[in-house]
């Protein structure tokens, strides 16, 4: 399948803590773009500092883990400017980590199109476009679960924008 020249050849996912959402969309954007025969540098950070070093949450992992994801040997990180220097595209779990990166980006005294493109993780999704995928940290099984389900959807969605008929 042709790719467009202007799919990113590196994407940051991002979310809160980088234990739950965003490493759990590393490992699922990994295997879409390797099934779609793109190369793309897949990485994951979260916006807080609480969880650098740890690795992703038991539960995410085990989420992960029943829906054919292996996500136990990341470790999480906080987003960094030169994050902004070394993506082509960042996407936030969510409108508050949306609002966090624009702020870090808005902070960088460098011409905005030498920065990465700043996007909602669900804003190519016909199903999900333009909604969080929720916070699950604080939630029972069910909420891994639709992280998993979201994430799937939108990663398939950013996938198919990328792709030429
Ligand atoms: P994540 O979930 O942003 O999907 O990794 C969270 C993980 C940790 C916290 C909040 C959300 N926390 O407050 O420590």
């Amino acid at each position: 399948m042709p790719i467009k020249a202007s799919a990113p050849s590196s994407v940051l996912l991002v979310c809160l803590g980088n234990i739950c959402r965003s490493p759990t969309a590393e490992e699922i954007f990994r295997q879409q773009a390797a099934i779609a025969g793109l190369d793309i540098k897949i990485d994951s950070a979260g916006t807080g500092d609480w969880h650098i070093g740890h690795a992703p949450d038991t539960r995410a992992q085990r989420h992960a883990k029943l829906n054919g994801y292996n996500i136990s040997k990341l470790v999480a990180r906080q987003v960094t400017a030169d994050d902004f220097r070394n993506f082509d595209l960042i996407l936030a779990m969510d409108t508050q980590n949306l609002t966090d990166l624009q702020a870090i980006k808005d902070g960088i005294d460098e011409p905005e199109e030498t920065l990465a493109k700043l996007a909602l993780f669900s804003e190519e999704d016909p199903t999900y476009g333009g909604d969080d995928v929720p916070d699950p940290y604080q939630g029972e099984s069910e909420a891994f679960e639709d992280v998993i389900e979201r994430i799937e959807s939108s990663t398939q969605a950013w996938i198919e924008s990328w792709k030429t008929n």
